[in-house]
């Protein structure tokens, strides 16, 4: 049993939960509204669960004569928290089309009056740390903000906008160099967070891990780079493919990247010409970070530049090398935080004398450490200031419509 701990200086409550509103300016109710898959869900439900989380976590515990802002709520906004109650089902969270955008508005509103009062009040250090974790929290959700929208625009063949200049460094100078490899000792390290500061329980407890020396990719891979594996065919030659993948790309009728679209226009060739964004239909150029692939994808790739590159084979980093390497900052090795959600080779597990928080929070990251990967960095879609480099994200190997890219890694020769 762990003790969600308090730390100083905790994030500003109003900053976050105004950057929250701000992601969703200028959408409308509908967009607000529909869910275009059952792992994404609607902006509403993003700006009410997070509300939820300190209405549930925070002023229940802290307030005397507790009054929920609506009964109803309690079920209706609750993701996967069984030690809470019952929840209504994740894939018909787009069917939810009462209460309106505005009354969820008006619970954002309620809520927070009720916890700029609680703050001016004072609160016991429990308390306080569930108001940090409800802030990482909601500094979460509105990276899905950002996924769940592009993944609906990018339903309607009208290409909508979100933002015009959202990630205006698309095509980082580094991008440009040519992929080397940067060299890394093997020996005894130590990984997880060290603190100070927040960290989630899965980020702990540190601990020693041995290393092989290795050696990791100076940069991530890039358009260019995977155009070639595109244009290779490598998605139709099994060799390349784990078996789970092979099924998963026949079944899905995968031939590139989430979000690649063929040439538009007076194109007539089969060619892929651009990609979606939240920046709306953009031609693909070869010095972009490549994003939106699965790791069955990421897998094959490095099995396919193998073959062509010969020397060590190529594979993915285990997520001891990747952080590792990120707490070094070996020189040479760029583009390791915040322009792509990395995928390791690691399966999403307990660090060994892994403990998870006490009570109903403790569902946060624990129940989910199976049939998942990890994935490290950061992408442009995370809120500036909640990433650091212990940080684990985690998704299915099929994943592919959150900021998911590739560093290649190889055994030392
Ligand atoms: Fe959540």
């Amino acid at each position: 049993m762990t003790t969600l701990a308090a730390h100083a200086p905790p994030l500003a409550y109003a900053a976050v939960r105004g950057h929250t509103l701000e992601l969703a300016r200028g959408l409308s109710e509908a967009d607000c509204q529909v869910q275009s898959m059952p792992d994404a869900s609607p902006v509403k439900w993003h700006l009410a669960h997070t509300t939820w989380f300190f209405e549930t976590f925070v002023l229940e515990a802290a307030e005397h004569g507790f009054k929920p802002f609506h009964p109803a709520f309690r079920v209706l906004f609750n993701s996967y928290y069984n030690g809470i109650g019952q929840q209504h089902p994740r894939a018909q969270r787009g069917l939810v089309t009462r209460p309106s955008l505005a009354e969820v508005l008006d619970y954002r509103r309620q809520v927070d009056e009720r916890m700029a009062a609680l703050l001016r009040r004072g609160c016991s250090a429990e308390i306080a740390a569930r108001i940090e974790l409800g802030l990482q929290h909601e500094q979460q959700h509105q990276e899905l903000i950002l996924t769940d929208l592009q993944h609906l625009l990018s339903c309607n063949p009208l290409c909508p906008v979100y933002d015009e200049a959202w990630d205006a460094a698309a095509a980082p100078a580094e991008s440009a160099e040519t992929l080397a490899f940067v060299a890394l000792p093997g020996g005894l390290v130590e990984i997880g967070h060290a603190g100070p500061g927040f960290a989630f329980d899965n980020e702990t407890p540190r601990h020693a891990v041995h290393l092989r020396p290795c050696a990791l990719a100076s940069r991530l891979l890039t358009v260019g780079d995977w155009q070639a594996f595109v244009d290779d065919g490598g998605y139709r030659q099994p060799r390349w493919w784990l078996s789970a993948g092979w099924d998963w790309l026949r079944r899905d009728g995968i031939e590139a990247p989430l979000y690649w679209r063929r040439g538009g226009g007076g194109d007539t060739s089969s060619a892929f010409t651009h990609r979606f964004g939240l920046q709306g239909l953009q031609p693909l150029r070869p010095g972009q970070t490549l994003w939106h692939v699965s790791l069955y994808e990421a897998d094959a790739y490095a099995r396919w530049r193998s073959a062509q590159a010969g020397g060590p084979p190529l594979r993915l980093p285990i997520e001891a090398e990747w952080e590792h390497a990120a707490a070094l900052a070996p020189p040479g090795l760029w583009q390791m935080a915040g322009r792509a959600w990395q995928w390791t080779a690691s399966a999403y597990a307990a660090y060994p004398g892994f403990a998870a928080w006490d009570g109903a929070v403790g569902e946060y990251n624990a129940k989910f450490m199976v049939d998942q990967y990890v994935l490290r960095g950061g992408s442009p879609a995370t809120p500036p200031g909640h990433w650091r480099t212990s940080y684990r994200n985690f998704f299915p190997a099929a994943t592919r419509w959150q900021f998911s890219g590739v560093r290649l890694a190889h055994d030392a020769a």
